[in-house]
């Protein structure tokens, strides 16, 4: 996690920093930091907490360095050392001529910090990062050029890293270098920008250079040189960038996560749009490089992910096996890197990442990779680390997320399963016609329905309101809504810290129904189907421990006026689709929830939106 950002050109750099540094806060918020190059000097200021602190640590200074047109700066999330001063980036060596700013970890950090120290360096702070600063330092000291240090460090170096550096014997040079861990160059007239990502340069240029691994780039206001950590000189291949800086505003809403909400509807349209075109035409999915026979030689799928993005893999096995009658494996990335996985060129993997850069599930795909297996991806970032290790790139096209929790992402991940598993259904003939009809003439109406749910949201607020404060909260549901259960779920969790749990219905009474009584509010997602009536049971079982009931449903059944105190009701849709239509009221849920509990909505403690560590 972490974002790092850098400027070398001839605009005063302090507010490019700190602004690029605000885009970037949805990568860490637990302090921060930057370094500006002033005449023959670089001056370092920290501060702990949110960017505003920061600000306000730079306010007497701003006048100081006002003229300078060089600096680096960092928003962490501490992997190493407690978010503190002395512990936030840039980092700096012992004479404090060279700073470093670092995304990622220093994994032979603790053998390389013995080792220097003793040759006489003295740490500071307790974080891996300060060991780069030493150790390009050490070698500046024989090679007196910032680039060629910087190579040699990097080659004693494990681990992942982007690096951002700077030494005041080189003034208005910056040096750039990565490995595992995003790192972008932004490139305009006279002028160079660096970043973790896009949002932090993205309203000064459209113009970007993203830097593989192991390469090196060294810029001034006019000049960029990249090589890779041997030497060998590097064509730069500049790409132009289709992104609105207007994407990263909150465009009247409170929230980012509301806005992002209320984006659903259109981001599934846009997913449909050249793909889907009507009920009786077949999907077109030419992202999709799996041919015919290797399809039908497929004999399992394998699907990794973490968080939300693991929910919707939940969804996928559901409808993948439903649909497709391929049996499909579902993991935590985390758990699948530590073990013996049995994948071979049978087997299909397919990630699944928002971000496409969280770092487990990375090395699950790079791992199934060499295994020989056919890599998909699905992510709403094309221009990823995970996207680059694709064989079939299945790009969601949800727009930027800046809001922690992940929402449009989620929808778009699910619709992108679904077009998926109706495609692969279409070549292996395994589904009815008329049912395959019906589901691509449903979700081209999932839009509109999406949109009667926002446009009734009152009733959804309302409950938010009368069960914001209590301490706990379960979800329940069966079947392929047992995901939505753990989705709304983790939201609630995610944005409000109240310790929120989904559980399948039937699950109940083996343990956690010893946890119902009257302060307890158990959600219960009844979508009409083939397990409304189980559901409706294992309602009743919990209304009879006087647990607080609530439905989530689009049935009109009058039963359920009796068992519930609060019912939220959708527009009817296939049971098989009813996840996307299901997860919307719990997003509003949590929302609220976390507004009138007045958290930090889109950026929720502890939490970053990359997960670039393992
Ligand atoms: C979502 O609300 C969370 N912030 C988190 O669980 C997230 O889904 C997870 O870290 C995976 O991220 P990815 O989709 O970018 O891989
Ligand atoms: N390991 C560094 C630190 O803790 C950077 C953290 C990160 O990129 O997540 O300061």
């Amino acid at each position: 996690m972490c974002g790092i950002v850098g400027y070398v050109g001839y605009k005063p750099v302090l507010d490019i920093l700190l602004d690029g540094l605000e885009q970037l806060e949805y990568r860490g918020y637990d302090s921060s930091g930057i370094a500006v190059q002033c005449q023959d000097k670089v001056k370092v200021y920290k501060a702990v907490g949110k960017l505003k602190n920061l600000r306000e640590e730079l306010s007497p200074h701003a006048y100081e360095i006002s003229k300078s047109t060089t600096g680096i700066g960092h928003i962490r999330w501490a992997t190493h050392g407690a978010p503190t001063v002395v512990n936030a980036h840039p980092h700096t060596c012992n004479c404090g001529k060279l700073v470093v700013v670092h995304n990622g970890i220093i994994e032979n950090y603790k053998e390389l910090k013995l080792n220097l120290e003793t040759k006489g360096c003295k740490f500071v702070s307790q974080t891996d990062t300060e060991t780069v600063a030493h150790l390009v330092a050490q070698k500046y000291e024989i090679t007196k050029n910032l680039t060629e240090a910087v190579k040699l460090a990097t080659k004693e170096i494990e681990g992942a890293y982007a690096l951002a550096i700077m030494h005041s014997d080189e003034p208005n040079k910056l040096v750039v270098t990565k490995r595992n861990a995003p790192l972008v160059i932004g490139v305009a007239n006279n002028e160079f920008y660096a970043a973790s990502d896009i949002p932090a340069f993205i309203k000064h240029t459209n113009r970007a250079i993203y830097l593989s691994d192991n390469q090196v780039a060294t810029m001034t206001a006019n000049t960029l040189k990249i090589e890779d950590i041997d030497g060998n000189i590097i064509e730069p291949k500049i790409e132009i960038l289709p992104w609105e800086p207007v994407a990263l505003s909150k465009m009247g809403y409170k929230h980012f996560m509301l806005k992002e909400i209320h984006e659903q509807p259109d981001v599934i349209r846009n997913i449909l749009v050249d793909k889907l075109h009507s009920s009786e035409l077949p999907i077109i999915l030419d992202e999709v490089k799996l041919t015919k026979e290797t399809l039908k030689d497929l004999n399992r799928i394998q699907i990794i992910a973490c968080g939300t993005s693991l929910h919707a893999a939940f969804i996928g096995k559901y409808i993948i096996e439903s649909f497709c009658a391929i049996p499909v494996d579902v993991e935590a990335s985390s758990e699948y890197i530590y073990r013996k996985t049995v994948t071979d060129s049978h087997t299909l993997v397919i990630g699944v990442s928002q971000s496409g850069e969280t770092a487990d599930t990375l090395t699950a795909v790079k791992q199934s990779k060499e295994r020989g297996s056919h890599i998909l991806i699905i992510t709403n970032r094309p221009d990823s680390a995970m996207a680059r290790e694709a064989d079939s790139l299945l790009s969601v096209n949800a727009g930027i997320e800046v809001s922690v929790a992940a929402t449009k992402s989620y929808i778009a991940q699910l619709t992108s399963f679904y077009l998926l598993a109706l495609y692969m259904a279409e070549i292996k003939g395994t589904m009815k016609p008329d049912i395959l009809e019906n589901l691509k003439h449903e979700m081209l109406v999932l839009p509109q329905k999406i949109e009667q749910i926002l446009a009734n949201k009152d009733n959804i607020r309302d409950c938010a309101r009368k069960y914001s404060g209590t301490r706990d909260f379960i979800y329940i549901a069966r079947g392929i809504n047992y995901p939505t259960a753990l989705e709304g779920a983790l939201k609630l969790k995610e944005i409000s810290y109240i310790n929120a749990t989904g559980y399948p219905a039937g699950e109940l009474k083996h343990g956690p129904i010893a946890m119902l009584d009257e302060t307890m509010p158990v959600l219960s997602i009844l979508m009409k189907g083939c397990v409304y009536d189980k559901i409706l049971s294992n309602s009743e079982e919990a209304k009879a421990r006087n647990a607080r009931m609530i439905a989530l449903t689009n049935s009109s059944d009058k039963k359920l006026d009796d068992l519930f105190d609060f019912i939220i009701r959708v527009p009817e849709v296939d049971e098989l689709l009813s996840p996307i239509i299901a997860i919307v009221p719990l997003q509003l849920i949590a929302y609220y929830i976390a507004e009138f509990l007045g958290k930090d909505v889109d950026q929720p403690r502890n939490l970053a939106k990359s997960v670039t560590v393992e």
